[in-house]
């Protein structure tokens, strides 16, 4: 994706279908992004931790023994409508 394009905007159903269970794409919201974490080997099947991919994870951050630097290698597929 080109710096120009827009980056879509996906709904909250939209992102739940990529829970890693129902398709291969491993996404989660943070702070109004929609991060891939499909290539995270601690985001395997859509869990880390007691926490499931295919939400908006901004609230539960605050649980991590780490900070949103975490979200720094993967890459943004789109926004949060
Ligand atoms: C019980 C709560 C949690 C625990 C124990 C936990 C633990 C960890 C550990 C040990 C790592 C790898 C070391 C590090 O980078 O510091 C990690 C990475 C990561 N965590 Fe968490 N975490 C928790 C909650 C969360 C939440 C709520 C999110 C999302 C908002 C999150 C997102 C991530 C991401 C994106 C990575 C990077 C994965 C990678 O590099 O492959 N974590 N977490």
């Amino acid at each position: 994706m080109s710096p120009e394009t827009p980056l879509p905007a996906y709904t909250r159903s939209q992102l739940a279908l990529r829970n890693g269970q129902d398709r291969d794409e491993i996404w989660c919201a943070y702070n109004g992004l929609i991060y891939d974490l499909s290539t995270s080997r601690l985001w395997r099947n859509g869990h880390h931790y007691e926490h499931w991919a295919g939400q908006d994870l901004t609230d539960e951050l605050v649980d991590a023994p780490h900070t949103n630097s975490v979200f720094g290698r993967f890459p943004v597929v789109g926004t949060l409508r």
